[in-house]
């Protein structure tokens, strides 16, 4: 690709860029910055959060690199592969101020990840798979502010509502746990680097910091909670 078509598809409008900083990082960056973490990306439930997402250029990276793995390690088993599917979809978050881009960015994991559902579990997939993970996506990707740490509205204004984030655990064999933080308290109580992952349970609950919690099949997580 020339510089010059990289650069255009990389900016949407000089108004976006002035008001919003809105530069998409190129595939070649994207891809250069992954392989720096690349057995990461390789693990389902390795969480990954991108505060500025935009439409998604590298938490769809890494949703691809992280089925690509699935689809070698469960060639056999379509129903492993849905599980764990699920999983890795629930571990990407994104924050961006842009309603657009969060449209869009949702858009994008979910197409790439029913592609691959669809392709390798043919005859096996179900739409209630399918809604569980559209809805966990809706979960993930967050229209809100990444300084304030609130949600916006469609303006891009800061809302009264904080930004929640779900932790989704695989527990069980097929239930999947959903824990809601905020994304304040996780920033205050992680360890730099972590997300979810340096509270242990008791001090999620003994600090206040965790909101509330449903336990329901991976399939079903949309019946519960909004
Ligand atoms: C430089 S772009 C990067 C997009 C994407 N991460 C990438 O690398 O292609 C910056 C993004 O940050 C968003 N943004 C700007 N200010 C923000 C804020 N305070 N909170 C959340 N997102 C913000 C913009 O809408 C834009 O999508």
């Amino acid at each position: 690709m020339s510089a010059t078509k990289q650069e255009s598809s990389q900016i949407k409008s000089k108004e976006r860029v002035s008001l919003h900083g809105e530069v998409f990082t190129a595939e070649r960056e994207v891809n250069a910055m992954l392989d720096l973490v690349a057995s990461e990306c390789l693990r389902p439930d390795s969480r990954f959060l991108e505060p500025a997402c935009g439409d998604g250029n590298f938490l769809s990276a890494i949703l691809k690199r992280k089925l690509t793995e699935l689809r070698r390690k469960y060639k056999k088993s379509p129903h492993d592969y849905e599980k764990m599917a699920i999983v890795a979809i629930g571990s990407l978050y994104g924050v961006d101020i842009m309603n657009d881009n969060v449209i869009a960015c949702r858009e994008r994991l979910f197409g790439i990840w029913d592609a691959e559902y669809t392709c390798h579990c043919k005859g096996e997939t179900s739409d209630e798979t399918r809604e569980a993970a559209r809805f966990i996506i809706s979960r993930n990707i967050i229209n809100g502010n990444a300084l304030t740490l609130m949600c916006v509205d469609s303006v891009g204004k800061d809302t009264k509502a904080p930004i929640v984030f779900s932790e989704w655990t695989l527990i069980g064999g097929t239930q999947m746990q959903r824990s809601d933080y905020t994304m304040t308290d996780l920033l205050l109580y992680s360890e730099e680097g972590t997300l979810f992952a340096a509270l242990t349970e008791e001090q999620k609950e003994e600090g206040g910091v965790f909101l509330r919690r449903y336990i329901t099949h991976y399939k079903k997580v949309q019946e519960y909670g909004e």
